[in-house]
């Protein structure tokens, strides 16, 4: 979640008053846009009593930013605990002053934050482990990603679970621009480059505001783009027993996805997907 060096350029005051972009946290509108800490735990906790037949109680969320999630994770019960790992301490000390501080002593003390690299970090073996918002695209060789998903599995207990999304569809190979309108701004996706030859990406997301005030490549990404079948291979080549793919279902009178997620083996093309996938 890197930001880029041009962000908030055209952030500036106008007539002495600051921007509404100048005045806005990009960590606050990153959540409100691509985020839903409530409906992501309400999955994997379900998803996980469902398959195993017990309550999860050990979360680890990698490339964990603003630890929104684990706050989340410990908010819903006495006993359970949270890990987030990441690298970059500014993203986590923001997570710390905005969401850890507002959690009530006792949920806080089980919230640990870790600065550090994913495929080293070490915590105890967890029942449940996150990568999502595509974050693990960061690998882009084979070889690494296998090794991250060796990785994963060594933190695993045994009838631990990993989740992790995936995007795709026929879209996810173009270059283009996609705005949505959040509450009082405008989101924008943008895919700017993909090489086909090795399947590098570079992404960003922009913010737009009604006074006409941007913050310009808020957060910028380089990735592979991966596809679900390699996804699906790496994983069981990393040791993973079983691999279940869920897809999102469509709502045909809002012709947006419905945010249920079942368990399918095929679906037809479709311009974007979503998915996300456990062990
Ligand atoms: C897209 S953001 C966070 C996504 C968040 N998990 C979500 O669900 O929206 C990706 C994060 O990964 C972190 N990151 C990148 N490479 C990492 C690595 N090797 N180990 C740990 N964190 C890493 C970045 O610092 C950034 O905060």
């Amino acid at each position: 979640m890197k930001a880029h060096k041009k962000a908030g350029s055209r952030a500036a005051r106008s007539g002495g008053r600051l921007s509404m972009a100048a005045r806005a946290d990009r960590h606050r509108l990153y959540e409100q846009s691509v985020q839903n800490a409530e409906a992501e735990i309400d999955f994997v906790d379900a998803t996980f009593r469902e398959l195993r037949g017990r309550r999860a109680r050990y979360l680890r969320e990698d490339f964990c930013g603003t630890a929104n999630v684990c706050c989340e994770w410990v908010r819903r019960r006495r006993d359970n605990q949270a890990y987030g790992v990441d690298l970059d301490e500014s993203v986590l000390a923001w997570g710390r002053e905005h969401h850890l501080a507002n959690l009530k002593p006792s949920a806080r003390g089980r919230v640990k934050l870790l600065q550090q690299d994913v495929l080293t970090a070490k915590t105890r073996t967890v029942d449940i482990l996150l990568a999502m918002n595509f974050s693990y695209w960061i690998f882009r060789e084979r070889a690494l990603m296998r090794r991250y998903f060796a990785t994963v599995r060594g933190n695993l207990a045994k009838d631990g679970l990993f989740f992790l999304d995936c995007y795709g569809g026929y879209d996810a190979f173009k270059t283009l621009k996609e705005k949505r309108k959040v509450g009082r701004f405008t989101y924008c996706w943008e895919q700017a480059s993909y090489n086909p030859l090795n399947g590098d990406m570079t992404c960003h997301i922009h913010f737009a505001f009604a006074d006409g005030s941007k913050l310009t490549r808020a957060f910028s990404y380089k990735w592979r783009l991966w596809t679900m079948p390699e996804i699906r291979e790496m994983l069981i080549e990393a040791g993973f027993a079983n691999v279940i793919v869920y897809t999102q279902g469509w709502d045909e009178r809002t012709g947006e996805p419905n945010g249920e997620f079942t368990p399918a083996r095929s679906r037809s093309p479709t311009p974007a997907g979503f998915a996300t996938s456990r062990r």
